[in-house]
């Protein structure tokens, strides 16, 4: 049979290829998100998580690999953001993610199996990392950050819990962001792409592959309990 996975996000960017990368593998993926999805699912709102994801499973049974990887950043400083936008990247980036997987855990527990979570995080969760972005945004992904730490002594027994923390991954999310930045800044895409390479110490950037790959590693590895990987080709603190 078939071992299944839980992606959130999967219509585009990096959700998207690690489907594509993990189905190539042999896994069945069900992608839970709002476009091209397997089950829709609008993280905006946390009530209707449970819903979704007990159709879930009266179709399929339990899958052992969740994904948590939906999210979106913002645009702008502080005092330029609305309390609704700063409730909605929250729900989205964190709160439903929360719900979905206390869900999964019960199930997990319910039925004795052993289960995986990634989380997909991002530099901008580290203390002092000199590139952070949106104050708002980089709050969502300390507590991705964050729940990975607890979590991963709540259910040792049933779930094996590691974060992969991001640099910067060109995806339709990412360039929607440089672009703005380049009116913001009257550069070019050139620029604004060079600017992100010289920031890590690697001077390149990380692909949507490699991280699809370093997923199927952290799902193979099964002593890898814990721990949060840096995937920024260097991105570092300063
Ligand atoms: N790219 C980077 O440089 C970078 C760096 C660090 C961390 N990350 C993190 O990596 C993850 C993926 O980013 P990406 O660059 O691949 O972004 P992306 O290309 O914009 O894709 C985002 C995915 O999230 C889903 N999503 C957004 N809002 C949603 C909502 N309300 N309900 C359900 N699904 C929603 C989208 O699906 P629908 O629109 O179809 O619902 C889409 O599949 C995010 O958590 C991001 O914070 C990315």
């Amino acid at each position: 049979m078939e071992s299944k996975v839980i992606i959130t996000g999967a219509s585009s960017g990096i959700g998207k290829s690690i489907y594509e990368i993990l189905t190539k593998n042999g896994y069945k993926c069900y992608g839970f998100q709002r476009t091209n999805a397997d089950y829709y699912l609008d993280l905006s709102y946390p009530d209707t998580v449970l819903n979704v994801y007990s159709q879930f499973e009266c179709a399929h049974g339990i899958a052992e690999t969740v994904i948590i990887n939906a999210g979106y950043s913002l645009d702008g400083t502080l005092i330029d953001l609305k309390l609704t936008e700063m409730v909605n990247i929250f729900n989205v980036n964190i709160i439903s993610h929360i719900e979905l997987i206390k869900h999964i855990i019960n199930s997990w527990k319910k039925y004795n199996v052993k289960g995986n979570i990634i989380l997909i995080g991002s530099q901008a969760a580290l203390p002092g990392y000199k590139n952070a972005s949106n104050v708002v945004y980089s709050a969502t992904k300390a507590a991705i950050y964050s729940l990975m730490e607890t979590l991963s002594k709540e259910y040792p027994e049933h779930a094996r819990v590691n974060c992969i923390s991001l640099g910067d991954v060109i995806t339709e999310g990412e360039l929607r962001l440089i672009k703005d930045k380049c009116i913001l800044n009257g550069t070019s895409l050139d620029m604004e792409l060079d600017k992100l390479k010289n920031d890590n110490l690697m001077s390149r950037l990380v692909t949507k592959e490699e991280i699809s790959q370093l997923v199927l590693f952290v799902m193979s590895y099964q002593s890898l309990h814990a721990a949060n990987i840096n995937a920024s080709a260097g991105s570092y603190i300063g």
